[in-house]
């Protein structure tokens, strides 16, 4: 019976482990650091935004990042009129297909889609945004340690510089871009970040939430405790 009960707790980290046969670099947790937020949304408008649609997040919702409206429109409003729109794109989903041979997905919820897959979808983007690396045999010359065959080009490339893979199926950096490797890191930590905030902008919320009530609870127990002390004391 024990020993039943023993499978039986084991089996999902089993599952998990299973699925999980690529290493994933680990993505630093900036959900609660504003500025980090904020540069990964520049850089989400700035590089992505042009293929990638994130239709389901407005640009008003920055202001949950610490951004004001009017920084808004005045720095990151290059593909709608208004703060109150979703994050669309011009680029139709049928000329895409025929130019990448895919169709660029929407991003806003990336991280928990890749995260049902990969058990932590930060650390999935941040392995996929850094594991670019030239390969002449793809129609963009790029292919991806952990998206074979992508159809996405590099499009950071200028930044972090050129990668070929080795025969140790380890990654180089044969060119350098215009940042530091470890700068690299930092930006993409930035990015990654807030790919996952927009799939769940209510994620710190919750969880201070969370605590809130636990706090709630506890202090709820004690006056409970009391009043029944209160109530039963004449009885006994
Ligand atoms: C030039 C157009 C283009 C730009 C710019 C671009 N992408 Fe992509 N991206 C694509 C295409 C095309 C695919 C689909 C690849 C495939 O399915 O083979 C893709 C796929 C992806 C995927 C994988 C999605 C999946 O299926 O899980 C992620 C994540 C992603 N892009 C993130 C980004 C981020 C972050 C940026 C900005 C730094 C960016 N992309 C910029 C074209 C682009």
């Amino acid at each position: 019976m024990k020993k039943l009960l023993l499978a039986l707790l084991c089996a999902p980290l089993l599952a998990f482990a299973a699925g999980a046969e690529l290493h994933l670099d680990k993505a630093p947790d900036r959900s609660r650091d504003f500025p980090a937020l904020q540069n990964g949304a520049k850089v989400f408008v700035n590089y992505c935004l042009n293929c990638h649609s994130a239709s389901y997040f407005r640009y008003n919702r920055l202001t949950d990042i610490g951004l004001t409206e009017q920084q808004v429109k005045d720095n990151l409003l290059f593909a709608a009129d208004k703060v109150g729109e979703t994050m669309t794109i011009a680029m139709r989903r049928a000329d895409a297909k025929q130019w990448f041979g895919a169709a660029p997905p929407d991003l806003t919820v990336i991280a928990r889609a890749r995260g049902s897959e990969f058990g932590s979808g930060a650390d999935w983007l941040y392995t996929y945004l850094r594991g670019f690396y030239r390969d002449d045999a793809r129609p963009t010359g790029w292919n991806n340690t952990v998206f074979a065959n992508v159809g996405m080009p590099h499009v950071l490339w200028e930044l972090q510089g050129e990668q070929a893979m080795g025969a140790d199926h380890k990654l180089a950096l044969t060119k350098p871009g215009k940042l530091k490797s470890q700068e690299y890191d930092a930006m993409v930590g930035d990015l990654v970040a807030f790919l996952t905030h927009m799939g769940e902008p209510m994620a710190t919320f919750r969880k201070e939430l969370g605590v809130i009530v636990l706090i709630f609870l506890a202090v709820l127990f004690v006056f409970s405790y009391a009043l029944k002390r209160e109530y039963w004391k004449d009885i006994h």
